[in-house]
């Protein structure tokens, strides 16, 4: 029930028409009986500043934030916390006191998605394939995670090299390009391969590793949650790997989202299903 009274809070990206956010995000809300709506709000790049003094005008509540403004909005908020200031990125605005906070919530919901299904990083072989905007936080959750070594795969070499430094007390972490003939033996060695490019999305897109190097001692992970067996799930799959898509980390990362802007923390079941409900056909 929409009032006067009635708190927004949003999803800040260009497009958000197909965003599961509000679904999981109004459930939560309902749940705890919160008079709050969150709603999307597409702001193209050269409306961003505008975007950002309109959340404090209106007196949003939050905002999520995503593709293409995780890293341009940083110098328009007060103060930035936690995992954003290393990983350059925010996904997450509160407004506390009438300052703007950024934080960045993709870090944590990548490992609380590990710690459900779960899979044991801890002195495992890691690649991660991709460096574009949902990559560093992969990095970082590998190496909080325990990951021995990271191999970090990219079209474009210069983007992985520059994730190294976010792999923390990782003994041995390498930038390669995906065309490199190395490619095969990093991803022989692996234990766990995570697709943290766009490939996929698509269906025309070609498979991101070689698949038939996969076997039944890996563990693929593809941050690509539609449809629920990405096509290198499929084949991943039929190999025997361990497969997991990427649905729950943005569960997880939502419901991070959610107990920084309330303090309430809502059970994952609720914005999980109200996510399903809402998938397209
Ligand atoms: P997102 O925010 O979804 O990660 P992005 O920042 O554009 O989107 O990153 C997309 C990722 O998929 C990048 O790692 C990109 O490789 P580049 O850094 O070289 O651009 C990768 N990618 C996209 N299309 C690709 C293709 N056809 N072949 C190989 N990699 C591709």
């Amino acid at each position: 029930m929409i009032d006067g009274h009635t708190r927004l809070y949003g999803l800040l990206g260009m497009p958000v028409g197909h965003s599961l956010s509000p679904a999981l995000h109004n459930a939560a809300f309902s749940h705890f009986g919160i008079n709050a709506c969150y709603v999307p709000l597409p702001v193209a790049p050269s409306d961003i500043s505008a975007a950002i003094s309109a959340i404090k005008a209106f007196g949003f509540g939050g905002v999520n934030v995503t593709v293409p403004h995780k890293t341009t909005v940083i110098p328009f908020l007060d103060e930035i916390r936690g995992d954003a200031a290393a990983l350059g990125a925010v996904n997450v605005i509160s407004v506390e006191d009438g300052r703007l906070i950024g934080h960045n919530t993709d870090s944590t919901g990548f490992r609380r998605m590990i710690e459900t299904h779960p899979v044991d990083f801890a002195g495992k072989p890691v690649a991660i394939i991709g460096a574009g905007g949902a990559a560093p936080a992969i990095v970082s959750a590998a190496a909080a995670l325990g990951a021995s070594d990271i191999v970090i795969v990219n079209r474009t070499l210069e983007k992985a090299q520059a994730l190294i430094p976010l792999a923390q007390g990782v003994k041995n972490t390498t930038a390669i390009s995906l065309s490199s003939q190395s490619v095969d033996s990093f991803i022989k060695n692996s234990i766990i391969i995570i697709n943290a490019t766009s490939l996929g999305l698509h269906s025309v897109d070609p498979l991101p590793v070689p698949v038939h190097l996969l076997t039944a001692r890996h563990t693929v992970i593809d941050l690509i949650y539609k449809p629920p067996e990405t096509p290198l799930l499929q084949a991943a799959g039929k190999r025997g790997a361990a497969i997991i898509n990427g649905y729950g980390m943005l569960v997880y990362q939502a419901l991070e989202s959610f107990k920084i802007w309330t303090g309430l923390t809502p059970p994952a079941s609720i914005m999980w299903d109200a996510g399903l409900g809402a998938f397209p056909d």
